[in-house]
């Protein structure tokens, strides 16, 4: 038998122009330190319209399958325009083989993405630099480039399709989910609640300033947007108001009376004291997650914080400092800029205890308000030293603002 084996991937229709031509990571577990447990996507979008545009490409391992993808709709070699909203990998990554395929007419970026892309790759031809506002004529479609500095790097920008309603917003509105659905009305509005929060919280968090200043932009652009395609995850194309809302209120650092306990251990002491201070916590009203670091990940913590007032954190001391996991935690925090944070620090310890004082340091470097002194207890907390740690979480509980 001879012929051509038909590739098994297939483009996705989004809108009337616009076709899904991404490609799913249903493996990967770390993305900048990041547990991504339930994988992710990297969303490439063609525009079929009098030229054809691609909007980004995927992570360089699955070019061949973004191709394919293409190859479904048009012969790929018939991309009379590449644009590159972002030039980190997971978007740019298949960019050299894209361009050493097709041979568009133009690569375009925004003016910091063409340096950036210059400093990853050697494309083999010019990129065409584009300004905010700027337009880009497809013949019956237009592309509109809406500059998004530090949404996710200093290149980031976005694309809006008018004729479609439709944002490209690359970074923004994105999450780290493997689904054989592409669409978000698709999927369980739990876990896009809950991978959306995970996503602002351990990538966007620190850019929140900017992300406020963004939305405000788009809002003042007065784009018409049915439908948001951003570069990881599903496809908001029934009310993408919803996660823009959520979008304003991870921005402005909207808080609950929340608190995490967030810990590790040796012999089970400063775990004792953790229990106990989430008590406390929880006595007093406070939603409450007790964490220790042996079972959750750093960026489960930050997930958890994103809508938190309290961080107390619990370590032994080792060898006179910090537990590595406890040092591991707050040095990734700390990258994160969490607001609106009261902290308290606390751990037992056999010879020196040093490592309160270490925790208390680096909470205030980190900028939150340290409202109560550490508590120390030597090697095993007895019950007196356990309702001390349960009187500690009532008084951060009064402390919380929100
Ligand atoms: Fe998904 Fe900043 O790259």
């Amino acid at each position: 038998m001879t012929g051509s084996v038909e590739s098994p991937f297939k483009a996705v229709k989004v809108t009337e122009r616009v076709y899904w031509v991404g490609a799913v990571d249903w493996d990967i577990r770390s993305f900048h330190g990041h547990a991504t447990r339930r994988g992710s996507t990297y969303n490439a979008y063609l525009v079929v319209a009098d030229k054809m545009a691609l909007i980004d490409t995927v992570k360089a391992p699955f070019v061949g399958e973004m191709l394919a993808r293409v190859a479904s709709v048009v012969d790929p070699a018939d991309i009379d325009y590449v644009v590159s909203n972002h030039a980190e990998m997971d978007h740019s990554g298949g960019l050299p083989e894209v361009v050493a395929t097709v041979r568009p007419e133009k690569v375009l970026a925004s003016t910091m993405g063409v340096d950036a892309l210059a400093e990853h790759f050697s494309l083999g031809q010019g990129v065409t630099a584009v300004k905010e506002g700027e337009s880009l004529s497809l013949g019956n479609a237009t592309l509109q480039f809406v500059e998004a500095r530090m949404v996710h790097w200093p290149d980031s920008m976005m694309s809006y399709l008018a004729e479609d309603r439709l944002l490209f917003s690359n970074d923004a509105f994105g999450m780290h989910l493997a689904s054989s659905r592409r669409f978000a009305d698709e999927i369980e509005p739990a876990v896009l609640e809950a991978e959306a929060a995970n996503y602002y919280a351990n990538i966007l968090l620190p850019l929140s300033p900017l992300v406020g200043k963004l939305l405000e932009k788009v809002g003042n652009l007065g784009l018409a947007i049915d439908v948001i395609a951003p570069s990881h995850g599903p496809i908001w194309r029934k009310d993408p108001g919803h996660i823009i809302a959520r979008y304003g209120e991870w921005a402005a650092g909207v808080a609950k009376r929340k608190a995490v306990v967030a810990y590790d251990t040796m012999w089970q002491g400063t775990a004792a004291m953790a229990g106990a201070i989430g008590d406390g916590l929880a006595s007093a009203g406070v939603e409450t997650k007790v964490m220790s670091l042996r079972a959750s990940h750093r960026s489960d913590v930050a997930a958890e914080l994103l809508e938190g007032g309290a961080l107390l954190v619990g370590s032994p001391t080792l060898n006179n400092g910090l537990f590595p996991t406890v040092a591991d935690m707050l040095t990734y925090l700390k990258g994160l800029k969490p607001r609106h944070l009261v902290g308290a620090a606390f751990g037992s310890y056999g010879w020196s205890g040093e490592a309160v004082a270490q925790m208390e340091e680096a909470l205030r470097g980190m900028g939150l308000s340290v409202v109560e002194e550490g508590l120390r207890v030597k090697y095993v907390p007895d019950g007196e030293a356990l309702s001390g740690c349960a009187a500690l979480g009532r008084r951060v509980a009064e402390k919380i603002e929100f």
